[in-house]
């Protein structure tokens, strides 16, 4: 183990980690340079190499924060060699995260970070891991998303994460469950020695100073201290920089006194970066040739050693690394502008990566140069298709720089705030499209800019704004950007959806809308239906309907019809569509469409009780989408529901309270709706009748004054059996009456409404109706299972209230089975409940007198009996494999059984959960 002064609770958290078996949630280290993150790091790796684990590493460097994948393919560079090269997941994952030249078709960016679980988790089987990442803050992008994603799903795997950063956990990693740490500076006594160990004999007066001016810092403790021991005693010591600058300074000092060629090298190696190829030697040789086209003809690997023997470059790997980032930068600043160009133009030249040679070659150019500046826009085309977004924003915004004619320029301008918008990059939308306007655009970027600059958030309460975008839109299709227009649509429809549009900017919105194209087009389809999902619902099922969507088999135009279906209630088309989509969406990498179908379909697959389908969806769609994006929050609600019917509904209530914390950032009325659905659900299930009722009804009569969004009431047309089961449960009966005669009324054109409210009259209906409402449910529910079987559940009971034992008979049995298929435990076992009361034992119904269980032991039997594992059931009511084990200890002698598989045959009539 290094040598570290303190640092003794870091190291106790590392070994912890270290050796922990499973349940490793990862580390990450923050501080500002020179703290000693690096070194814990280190320490780490000893640590793991200690108890036999295998160690991959990376590092971020500011000069690669724009290459996509760069820290990933250092990270897996190891492992690659090694995979097998019949395995397609892995090929794709060696060609997106190699070699750059073969970007021309677009790796999905999920199934690279799928590939690299799939990876680690196979390395891990072996021997276990250790994921050393050094200076997260210059990781790029598409690396950090991956790790995030990798991050989120290894808690059970032996892998650890360790990062380290000089900023705490931002963008996709603030999700991630890590013990974060902020590394404080050193204490005095722990300065002192840190001085001490590295300048002995320092005179007192300048080691006092020394230790006030260092502030703790281990980097400056150790460098000021090695610096000012040659200082001949007495010198008085002025102290005009700021620490980070003095320690540049003394770096740079370093490299100074290194012979020509070697302070060469050194500056190539801080203008790009390492492991290019097997152990980094790809990168020696480049930095080679580019140091002989600096004209050090004779330049070979042997002058890299004396920058070695000074403690710049870290030997410990093999390849070109830098002792300290401070030292890159050192480097780099200290070159000068002119030859940093000079730099840049050599490994231009000697670049084997076509991408790479370009980014130097703009690097390097003096003054606009097209056709540099157009290889750098194909080239972020490339790197954007590749998923690399942000990466292809920095690589047009360079291009436009490039560009000598004024109208390409502003053309370039806004092609990239295009894209920062797709980040949600406001300000930069903003920089960018401010720079453009500047300029003479062409009559088409001209709109495109006035387009770009309306943002449909401000709009859609504001009418004024409204109708300067309808005039853009306008504009845009005049300048014969019809195309543009019509692709703008979706997304703009897409945020009146989930936040509620005004109506009268809706009315407007709507009008622009049909103005635009004559024959139905999907992209105008979803626009009226997301934005005026109940008065537009004729009018989109007419257009779909005319669409022929059968013959589609376009994976956009699937998913936009789908998502179109969807919101105006046709759960059947709409899934049908949907199913079509996301596969080829998957293989395109379109992540945000993916999210949004996945998330749409697991909303229909729930009302068509498909809901192992719901299940999938939900989750494709939550390791698909944004953290905070509204179709990913939306399937979460969607998993809350599944969970509340089908697993637990506590656990289930846990997530809509963190659903509803995320809202409160990113508002939304129509996620409110979903999430107090779901909310509702889990409290009927659980029998908390009052509460349930609480929820939902304030949602269905609600004071507010202002016209209700019509995408909440869209989707009240999905909810209104749970409001009216609610309000069965506490006798509303009359409330409920009222707003189910609202719903009639509305004339919408939504099968989904249409269900709900066959479903509502006859559990609503008054004692003389009932008989005859509840049979015409049984026959008009054909296709909404789960609402059916509710129906016959409340058939049977009635009429074996009545006395009619024998008829209600077949039709418990028939809900019995239906709720059996769908997994709706507690269904399932209220109606056996009824069957055992209309006289039908159950076949399994030795244990009646079983003591009763709490309603999470009983989960873990029906779940056990099912012949999940711990580690299964674990997995689905969110507890460890261990707790589980120490629940089914405990229930086993309740149950009267001594085996697991003993649990099959008491466990269906064991549920003793609240009537639904
Ligand atoms: N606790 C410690 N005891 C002794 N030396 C230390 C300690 N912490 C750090 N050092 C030394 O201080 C120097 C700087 O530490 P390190 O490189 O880990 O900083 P860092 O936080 O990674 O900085 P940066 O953000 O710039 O990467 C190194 O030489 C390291 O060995
Ligand atoms: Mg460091």
């Amino acid at each position: 183990m290094r040598d570290l002064v303190g640092r003794t609770a870091e190291l106790d958290l590392l070994r912890t980690e270290v050796g922990g078996a499973a349940q490793r949630v990862g580390v990450f280290l923050h501080g500002p340079p020179g703290i000693g993150k690096t070194a814990l790091l280190r320490c780490a790796q000893e640590l793991a190499h200690d108890t036999g684990m295998t160690t991959l590493e990376c590092a971020g460097a500011a000069s690669e924060a724009h290459v996509p994948y760069a820290g990933l393919h250092q990270l897996l560079q190891p492992l690659l060699g090694d995979v097998p090269d019949g395995d397609h997941r892995f090929t794709l994952l060696r060609r997106s995260v190699g070699a750059l030249d073969a970007a021309a078709d677009a790796p999905d960016p999920v199934a690279v970070a799928l590939a690299t679980l799939g990876l680690l988790r196979a390395a891990a089987a072996t021997r276990p891991l250790l994921l050393a990442v050094d200076d997260v803050h210059w990781l790029d992008p598409s690396t950090v998303r991956v790790l995030a994603f990798v991050a989120r799903r290894i808690r059970g795997d032996p892998v650890l994460l360790v990062c380290t950063s000089r900023v705490p956990p931002e963008s996709a990693l603030t999700d991630v469950l890590f013990r974060t740490v902020a590394l404080e500076p050193l204490d005095g006594p722990g300065a002192l020695s840190l001085v001490r160990a590295h300048a002995p004999d320092l005179p007192p007066a300048l080691r006092d100073r020394l230790l006030r001016e260092a502030e703790g810092n281990p980097l400056a403790l150790v460098e000021l201290a090695r610096a000012w021991r040659r200082i001949p005693g007495g010198t008085v010591v002025t102290d005009p920089l700021p620490l980070t600058d003095r320690l540049e300074t003394v770096f740079a000092d370093r490299v100074a006194a290194l012979p020509a060629v070697g302070q060469d090298l050194l500056l190539l190696a801080s203008l790009t970066q390492r492991t290019r190829g097997a152990s980094g030697t790809g990168t020696v040789t480049e930095l080679i040739t580019a140091a002989r086209h600096l004209g050090h003809a004779a330049a070979a690997a042997a002058d890299l050693e004396p920058a070695e023997a000074a403690d710049l470059l870290d030997v410990r790997v093999p390849g070109v690394h830098f002792r300290h980032p401070l030292i890159r930068s050192a480097v780099a600043r200290t070159a000068g502008e002119s030859r940093r160009r000079g730099g840049h133009a050599a490994l231009a030249r000697s670049a084997t990566d076509p991408d790479r040679a370009v980014w130097h070659r703009a690097c390097a150019a003096t003054e606009p140069d097209e056709e540099v500046a157009a290889a750098l826009e194909r080239c972020a085309d490339r790197v954007r298709r590749r998923g690399a977004v942000r990466e292809s924003v920095e690589m047009l915004e360079r291009s436009a720089a490039l560009t000598p004619d004024p109208a390409t320029r502003g053309g370039r301008l806004v092609t990239a705030a295009d894209h920062a918008a797709d980040l949600g990059h406001e300000e930069a939308v903003d920089r960018l499209l401010a720079e453009a306007h500047e300029l003479p655009l062409t009559e088409v970027d001209r709109a495109r800019a006035e387009w770009r600059r309306y943002r449909p958030p401000e709009v859609i309460g504001d009418y004024t704004r409204m109708r300067e975008l309808v005039t853009a839109l306008a504009r845009l299709h005049a300048a014969g950007r019809q195309d543009t227009a019509l692709d703008a649509l979706a997304p703009a429809a897409e945020i009146a959806y989930w936040r509620g549009i005004e109506p009268r900017c809706r009315d407007l919105f709507c009008g622009a809308v049909e103005g635009l194209v004559a024959a139905p087009d999907p992209r105008v389809l979803t626009a009226l239906a997301l934005s005026a999902p109940v008065s537009q619902a004729r009018r989109v099922r007419a257009g779909i309907a005319a669409l022929g969507v059968h013959t589609v088999d376009d994976a956009e135009t699937l998913a936009l019809v789908g998502r179109a279906a969807a919101v105006v209630g046709d759960a059947e088309a709409a899934t049908a569509l949907l199913l079509r989509s996301v596969e080829g969406l998957r293989q395109q990498g379109r992540l945000g469409m993916l999210t949004t179908a996945n998330a749409t379909l697991a909303w229909t697959c729930w009302h068509l009780g498909r809901w192992e389908e719901a299940a999938t969806a939900a989750r494709d769609a939550r390791q698909s989408g944004l953290e905070r994006g509204r179709a990913r929050v939306a399937a979460e609600v969607m998993s809350s529901a599944l969970d509340a019917v089908r697993a637990d509904p506590g656990a289930a209530l846990d997530r809509c309270t963190r659903v509803d914390g995320a809202l409160s950032a990113t508002p939304s009325a129509t996620l409110r709706e979903m999430s107090a659905f779901a909310r509702t659900t889990a409290l009927l299930v659980l029998g908390r009748d009052q509460e349930a009722w609480d929820v939902i009804q304030e949602r269905f009569t609600s004071t507010d004054t202002r016209p209700l969004a019509e995408s909440v009431t869209s989707i009240q047309h999905g909810t209104l059996p749970v409001y009216v089961d609610a309000a069965a449960r506490v006798g509303a009966v009359a409330d409920a009456r009222a707003v189910v005669a609202r719903f009639a009324g509305g004339g919408a054109d939504s099968p989904l409404l249409t269900a709900s409210l066959v479903y509502s009259r006859a559990v609503l209906a008054a004692p003389e109706a009932a008989e005859s409402l509840h049979r015409a449910a049984v026959d008009a529910l054909a296709g909404w299972p789960f609402l059916r079987a509710r129906v016959r559940l409340s058939l049977g009971r009635l009429l074996r209230r009545e006395r009619r034992v024998t008829e209600s008979r077949p039709h418990l049995r028939a809900a019995r089975d239906s709720f059996d298929t769908l997994g709706a435990l507690a269904w399932a076992a209220a109606a056996r409940r009824e069957l055992r009361a209309a006289g039908e034992a159950d076949g399994h119904d030795a244990s009646t007198g079983a003591p009763l269980l709490t309603a999470q032991e009983q989960l873990i039997a029906a779940l056990a009996a099912q012949g999940l594992t711990n580690r299964e059931i674990g997995a689905r009511l969110y507890l460890s494999p261990r707790t589980v084990g120490s629940h089914l200890y405990h229930l086993f002698p309740k149950l009267g059984v001594t085996s697991r598989a003993q649990l099959g045959q008491v466990m269906p009539s064991v549920d003793r959960r609240p009537l639904p």
